[in-house]
């Protein structure tokens, strides 16, 4: 902020090049998303005008970070682009073995491959998909410990994403000890809103591993952000610097786990950060045999020295507050239209409970997925279901087992979009919520075995006979 009184949120940045969006209109979107099979991943880039379905390498780089790019090393090994991350990364981690990976995903698959099999149990505070999915595709089993949502503790906490520790205790002692893989904390939760993890939580999660010698990874895409709630949520950590916050959440791990596409502030990138020799070089042999040298991972020098950067501007404290209170802004926007999200907002994204949006609409015709398809229908915004699309099972009998919870996340790129593209996001959502009595369900007609939200195919159900007794339901206010 300039001066205390300011009301207005501020961008502490100016543009210099820009990005043409496309304004289509009502039926180029229809004709788009049926092309898409109603799957908002599906669809075209071009056909989209505010693109919130990922916060994930779709920010913008700064000036600094396109200029330290034109002088990056691209030799195979050793490179001095190489040298600056390694450096970067062990600042934030504190952890000797560094290995450099193409994104997230690529450490997750090397980590749980070597620690993951059969029998095996990993516990998180919530799992990421694709955490989960590496997880179970090596037999092992995830498991994850939320809190109850209707506790009255949760209902109140500001940390919303901290692990279950109670839970986590009961967990340990139901499993013998060495099948216990690792626990996972998720810096900021992501799969549950967003939301933070407390320091004192991470004490305790980290305390409980080292009692039962259970390996902790951290899974710190949001570090950066997450830091943001502990300076003003927590305070003992009022006077330290969102880095050395960042640093102290990091120092209660064994290793780390970083997608650098989000708070990295980079397009493509990611690490593994582990304290053990052994482990280190394990890893190191699969990241050659998958990834590339142990100076490069999946990255290019220019990919490094961006990252490098990056790292650096993400614990900006104007850059952190501008980024935590532009999506608080739009939470408040959607929360005084009468739009049911998770409150408070969290780091990255504001989640609207689309259950609770459209409880005419069961959740087997998923309310979520409904919710992203109106939203890209009317106002040409993507985003994510974040529900039983994504997380659902199914039982013997092929009915759905649900999601705890079916969310939608608007999911907000670093550094993109302006102030009047969130207030355009809070028209359209506005408008979504009048016309929510009279909006239908979908059906999946088609899905992969796996991860089935990237691919599954839909249809709007709109037949009268599937929907007029829904109609005539007496829709409460939120
Ligand atoms: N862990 C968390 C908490 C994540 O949010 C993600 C990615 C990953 C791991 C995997 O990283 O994509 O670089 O391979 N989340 C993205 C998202 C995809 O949209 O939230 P990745």
């Amino acid at each position: 902020m300039l001066f205390p009184e300011q009301k207005t949120l501020t961008e502490p940045f100016r543009i210099k090049m820009t990005e043409a969006l496309r304004i289509t209109n009502p039926e180029q979107r229809a004709e788009a998303l049926k092309n898409a099979s109603f799957n908002t991943f599906l669809l075209h880039s071009t056909d989209v005008f505010i693109d919130l379905l990922t916060d994930s390498g779709t920010g913008a780089m700064s000036d600094q970070q396109w200029a330290a790019m034109l002088t990056a090393d691209e030799s195979y090994a050793g490179a001095r682009s190489w040298l600056r991350l390694e450096a970067q990364v062990k600042n934030l981690t504190g952890m000797p073995y560094i290995l450099p990976t193409h994104q997230g995903r690529a450490a997750e698959r090397i980590l749980y491959g070597i620690l993951g099999g059969k029998n095996k149990i990993f516990l998180s505070n919530t799992h990421f998909d694709t955490t989960r999915a590496n997880i179970e595709f090596t037999g092992a089993q995830a498991i994850d410990l939320m809190p109850e949502l209707d506790d009255p503790a949760y209902l109140i906490s500001e940390f919303k994403g901290d692990m279950d520790t109670q839970k986590l205790r009961e967990q340990i002692n139901l499993h013998k000890k060495e099948n216990i893989a690792a626990v996972i904390l998720t810096v900021t939760n992501n799969s549950s809103g967003g939301q933070p993890v407390s320091m004192a939580n991470a004490k305790e999660v980290a305390a409980i591993c080292r009692e039962n010698g259970i390996l902790l990874v951290m899974d710190a895409c949001r570090i950066a952000e997450n830091s943001y709630f502990i300076k003003h949520r927590e305070k003992e950590y009022e006077n330290l610097t969102y880095l050395e916050i960042a640093q102290q959440m990091m120092s209660l791990a064994d290793a780390a786990i970083m997608s650098s596409k989000k708070d990295g502030l980079v397009n493509m990138g990611g690490f593994l950060a582990l304290s053990d020799a052994a482990l280190a070089e394990r890893a190191s042999s699969l990241l050659i045999i998958s990834e590339g040298f142990t100076s490069y991972g999946g990255l290019t020098g220019r990919d490094m020295d961006a990252l490098a950067v990056g790292l650096t501007e993400v614990f900006d404290a104007d850059y952190l507050e501008y980024r935590i209170l532009s999506v608080g802004y739009l939470g408040r926007k959607l929360k005084e239209l009468g739009i049911p999200v998770i409150w408070p907002t969290g780091g990255h994204a504001v989640y609207i409970d689309a259950a609770k949006m459209y409880p005419h609409i069961p959740i087997d015709q998923y309310p979520g997925q409904t919710l992203a398809c109106e939203a890209y229908l009317l106002g040409g915004i993507r985003c994510a279901e974040v529900g039983s699309v994504m997380f659902g099972k199914k039982d013997v009998h092929g009915k759905l087992i649900p999601a705890t919870r079916e969310l939608v996340r608007l999911a907000i790129p670093r550094r993109v979009y302006t102030q009047s593209h969130i207030d355009y996001v809070a028209e359209v959502f506005g408008h979504l919520m009048e016309k929510r009595n009279s909006t239908n369900g979908y059906r999946i007609t088609w899905e992969p075995s796996f991860l089935r939200h990237f691919t599954a195919k839909f249809e709007p159900i709109t037949s009268v006979a599937e929907t007029e007794e829904l109609r005539g339901m007496e829709i409460p206010l939120y």
